[in-house]
């Protein structure tokens, strides 16, 4: 999505066409290929929100743009002005007077798009509670890396329909795959959602089966059942167990099945030991691809 002010912002995969989408995953590739002897991001600054915690997405964004030659200034919301009632509009206006680009982890679906709205440097969604567009990415370029071309594949996914489905469910119609979710009555995703996904030519479904979702399929995803902020925990557990991926259900799958999972991981919950400590698992090349997959959204958001 590209602002009025022209700057390229990355919110959302479903806000782009498939070629676009392509190119950024090229770039991050490419620069995958080369190692660190490139520095197209010299002299450029990104500015990083976090209103929830984060691991991977603060990490490889930091390493990612040092690596390509920029600088980074880490915020937490809580110390900043905004915690206190700026808005974030003017946040938006003051930072794009220092920085480059402005990332953001948020809660808010709103106050990405209201950040987007007024910055006059690129915005990208380092998660909301709507969607993890980076994430999808380096999933997509992992699962390339492992099983070649994802068009045509079959993904199943078995757990809450959180806003990480969401963003494979956009993946799936601009990739050209098929995703099947397994998700409990309660925690599918939002319907308008699928709906999108249909009136796209998308093959996303949804059903309560988690054997029937996964049945064939090239690679089995999920994600933890209580994301960051959720306070309903016990009710989750109980809904969602059902939904756990062990051995059971990956033998279900094709027998070279991948399985992947952005992480943190709670093992036991949604998945057991054995599988994504398994042979099938590849959430440390998923993770590793975290910093690939940025490099080529930063690349584009600059247009460098
Ligand atoms: N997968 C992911 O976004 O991890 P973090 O919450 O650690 O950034
Ligand atoms: N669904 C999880 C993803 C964490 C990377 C959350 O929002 O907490």
């Amino acid at each position: 999505m590209t602002s009025g002010t022209g700057a390229r912002h990355f919110l959302d995969l479903d806000d782009f066409d498939t070629a676009t989408l392509r190119s950024i995953l090229e770039r991050g590739n490419a620069l995958k290929k080369a190692g660190r002897a490139d520095k197209p991001l010299a002299g450029k600054t990104l500015a990083m929100i976090f209103e929830k915690p984060s691991t991977r997405t603060r990490v490889s964004f930091e390493v990612g743009m040092r690596q390509l030659g920029g600088d980074v200034v880490m915020l937490s919301s809580k110390e900043m002005q905004l915690g206190r009632g700026e808005t974030v509009a003017d946040t938006a206006k003051v930072l794009s007077r220092f920085v480059d680009v402005i990332m953001l982890r948020t809660d808010s679906e709103e106050k990405l798009l209201e950040l987007a709205e007024h910055a006059t440097v690129p915005v990208i969604n380092g998660l909301t509670d709507r969607s993890h567009p980076c994430q999808i990415m380096a999933d997509v370029l992992t699962f390339e890396e492992h099983r070649g071309p994802i068009a045509g594949k079959v993904v199943a996914w078995s757990g809450d329909g959180n806003n990480v489905a969401a963003s494979w469910i956009h993946a799936a119609v601009r990739f050209g795959f098929e995703l099947r979710l397994a998700c409990p009555e309660g925690l599918k995703p939002p319907p308008g959602l699928i709906d999108w996904a249909a009136g796209q030519g998308g093959k996303v479904s949804v059903t309560g089966d988690p054997q029937a979702a996964v049945a064939g399929a090239d690679c089995v995803v999920t994600d933890t059942w209580v994301s960051m902020n959720q306070e309903d925990g016990e009710t989750r557990h109980n809904l969602l167990a059902p939904y756990r991926v062990d051995r059971r259900l990956m033998a279900n799958a094709k027998s070279d099945a991948i399985f992947m999972h952005c992480l943190p991981a709670h093992r036991g919950d949604e998945v057991t030991a054995e599988v994504i400590d398994g042979p099938n698992s590849v959430v440390w090349d998923e993770a590793e691809n975290r910093l690939h997959a940025q490099k080529g959204i930063l690349t584009w958001c600059l247009d460098s």
